[in-house]
């Protein structure tokens, strides 16, 4: 997770030795371990979870930031000035920011929800603002601070992502660095900053110190399917292989609590007491997959109501109405034949005619 911890021996770790990990870097095999399968059947509500609140993320476009393939991740460096403000016990400010993808066949999330991986994971990294250096403050718990969200393909083009993704081909080789100019950090983020996850957790890279405070978003990213492909594909390691799939899998939970911040299963347009997304995607990426429909019937809202109320007010009118027309029908049926009688033979005079 974060590249300048490698320890004073400065081993080499690599995806491929994931569990050769804890023998250089022992607190890799510990009990506290990250990322996490969050199961949302045993998460806990706890509602001092406050929204997180961010200052500073809107970087002003003369700021440059270095960009780096480190090799494992492409990694932006954020200036100190960005912080979270709110929804953590601390202060925390801005060191870096990175990603973790799979390939076309394979999603590649770190965090799992309820079995689920999704294709990709930004982690927003920050230390605790008592220490002067995100290298100190990685030795201490609740030292640092992890924003994680989850990146899933979504129809549309996201141009959040565009001052990023625009500059991945200038890192496309292992050890590459450029300078970007700055742009609005949170944009990378999911816009309900209220509903996350919250656990006590680890650098899910060696030395997998055990001091980070997570926070899993549970609103999704979308990207559109080429702004992925972008990011599965075009970063490269050693020797012109593609850097793909570079997650660690689920770890034990060893009785940790994972906490929520949200109760409700959803939060549908239609969802009583909330504020209304306010693009039509919201509700849809909080909730990602086809079964999220269910969820948000049972309770109606006043619309439904009124719906129904119309639709049997409507019912009984046709109903009504077809009576109607059906006596009438026949009424004039009635009176038709009886004229017919009258002037029988006038009629079929007539009808010779035709
Ligand atoms: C994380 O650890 C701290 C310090 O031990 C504790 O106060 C806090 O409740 C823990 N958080 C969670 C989500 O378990
Ligand atoms: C969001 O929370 C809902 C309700 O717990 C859950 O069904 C859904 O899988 C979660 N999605 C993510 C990405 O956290
Ligand atoms: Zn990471």
């Amino acid at each position: 997770l974060i590249s300048s911890l490698t320890g004073p021996g400065h081993h080499h770790w690599s995806y491929q030795d994931i569990l050769e990990w804890d023998k250089d870097y022992p607190e890799c095999g510990g009990k506290a371990q990250s990322p996490i399968d969050v199961d949302t059947q045993h998460t806990v509500f706890d509602a001092q979870l406050r929204p997180i609140q961010l200052s500073g993320y809107n970087l002003s476009t003369a700021e440059t930031l270095e960009l780096e393939n480190n090799k494992h991740t492409v990694v932006l460096k954020l200036p100190g000035t960005m912080k979270i403000i709110g929804g953590l016990p601390e202060i925390y400010q801005a060191a870096q920011l990175h990603f973790h993808w799979g390939s076309k066949s394979n999603p590649g999330s770190e965090h799992m929800v309820n079995g689920r991986r999704f294709p990709g994971e930004i982690h927003v990294v920050h230390y605790n603002s008592e220490y002067t250096s995100v290298e100190k403050a990685a030795n201490h718990s609740g030292g640092l601070a992890v924003l994680a969200a989850f990146i899933e393909k979504g129809p549309d083009y996201n141009e959040g992502y565009e001052p990023l993704l625009s500059h991945l081909e200038a890192v496309k080789d292992g050890g590459q660095i450029t300078e970007i100019p700055g742009f609005d950090i949170s944009r990378l983020l999911p816009q309900r900053l209220d509903r996350y996850f919250r656990y006590n957790g680890s650098l899910t890279t060696p030395p997998c110190l055990q001091t980070v405070n997570w926070t899993i978003f549970n609103q999704t990213i979308r990207l559109s399917e080429t702004q992925l492909d972008l990011l599965e594909d075009t970063l490269h390691h050693d020797h012109d292989q593609l850097l793909q799939e570079n997650f660690r899998d689920p770890q034990k939970l060893n009785g940790r609590n994972v906490l929520s911040s949200f109760k409700a299963p959803v939060v549908g347009r239609k969802a009583a007491g909330e504020a209304p997304p306010s693009d039509s995607d919201d509700s849809s990426s909080l909730n990602p997959g086809t079964d999220a429909h269910g969820e948000d019937d049972p309770q109606l809202g006043t619309g439904d109501m009124l719906a129904i109320i119309f639709g049997i007010l409507f019912a009984v009118t046709a109903v009504a109405f077809y009576v109607y027309v059906r006596k009438t029908r026949k009424r004039n049926h009635r009176s038709s034949d009886s004229k017919s009688n009258v002037i029988y033979k006038a009629a079929t005079a007539e009808e010779n005619v035709v």
